[in-house]
């Protein structure tokens, strides 16, 4: 059966299931390529960092990835507990669910990051950090190994500080803030170190009551953003309240028909898998999720 054993979660889960599946052939260890490296950053809690980071890690392991998720929030432990809650309904019901990896940090040592972020290179083929809502040297040296940034703001203009300046009428630019300094700074590294140009994502996450108007102003401011301090805009994910019910049980929207799973599909969690895919195309993971 392809179920997680209690101590040994994902790696050999996933490769097992991939046998069973039969989607994948066996990679020799020398085959391997490097996992794909997506930092989910801002300096800003409450912006669905952690939501997405899960959902993420969950759509990929579905697909037959090995995912590695590494939680850089020693305070929160959102992502973590995430997973661990995922653990549990795994252990108290039928339910068979991938687990992601988890990275644990036991410090805050940079170089435990380091150490932590080779051997997830190494061993799997995505690898999620997720990253705290306050500028750390941790949080900072988590970016560094990002191939893909993705941003969740809140779609307000107080979340939109947190990438820039804007002048209120006009919406020009006026100066970009400390994290898009942050991720120029992580840029250069990146050129220095010959390695591939980082691609950046910002989502207008939780989309909700902004009238038409006040949309519009935002999409025009950034806009004007995106082109100044070079990030790709997307649409992110709707307010739904789902997105809080899931957590305490692990499951994520993509678990909501595995047999066993005690929670109706409904109309608002179609759309909001459907958003989940808009996204997930968008930033180049196509076919990850399955459609409805
Ligand atoms: N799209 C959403 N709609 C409604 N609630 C959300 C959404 N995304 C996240 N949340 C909830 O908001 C809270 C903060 O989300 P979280 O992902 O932990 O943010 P961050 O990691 O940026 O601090 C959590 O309770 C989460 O369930
Ligand atoms: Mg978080």
């Amino acid at each position: 059966m392809c179920l997680p054993d209690n101590t040994v979660f994902s790696v050999k889960y996933l490769t097992l299931c991939k046998m069973r599946w039969g989607d994948n052939v066996a990679v020799s260890e020398e085959q391997r390529k490097p996992a794909h490296v997506v930092v989910i950053g801002n300096e800003k809690g409450g912006t669905g960092k952690s939501t997405i980071a899960m959902h993420m890690a969950v759509a990929f392991a579905n697909a037959g990835g090995r995912v590695g998720v590494i939680d850089l929030d020693p305070r929160q432990r959102s992502v973590t507990r995430y997973v661990e809650n995922r653990v549990e309904t795994v252990r108290k019901t039928n339910i068979i669910l991938p687990v992601p990896t988890v990275y644990t940090m036991a410090g805050d040592g940079i170089e435990e990051l380091a150490e932590l972020a080779l051997a997830a290179i190494h061993n799997e083929d995505l690898l999620i950090i997720d990253t705290p809502g306050a500028a750390t040297e941790l949080s900072r040296a988590g970016h560094v190994f990002a191939d893909t940034l993705i941003t969740p703001l809140n779609d307000s203009f107080v979340d939109l500080d947190v990438l820039g300046r804007v002048e209120p009428e006009t919406y020009r630019v006026l100066h970009p803030s400390h994290y898009a300094e942050l991720v120029w700074d992580t840029r250069k590294e990146r050129a220095r170190q010959g390695r591939m140009p980082l691609r950046w994502f910002v989502l207008r996450n939780r989309l909700s009551h902004l009238d038409a108007r006040n949309k519009r102003a935002m999409e025009d401011a950034i806009s004007a953003l995106a082109e100044r301090i070079g990030f790709t805009p997307v649409a992110g994910l709707g307010e739904r309240v789902i997105y809080r019910e899931l957590f305490l049980s692990g499951l994520t929207l993509l678990d909501l028909r595995r047999p066993g799973v005690a929670i109706d599909l409904s109309v608002s969690h179609i759309a909001a898998r459907q958003e989940l895919r808009a996204l997930f195309t968008a930033i180049g993971f196509t076919d990850v999720i399955p459609n409805s």
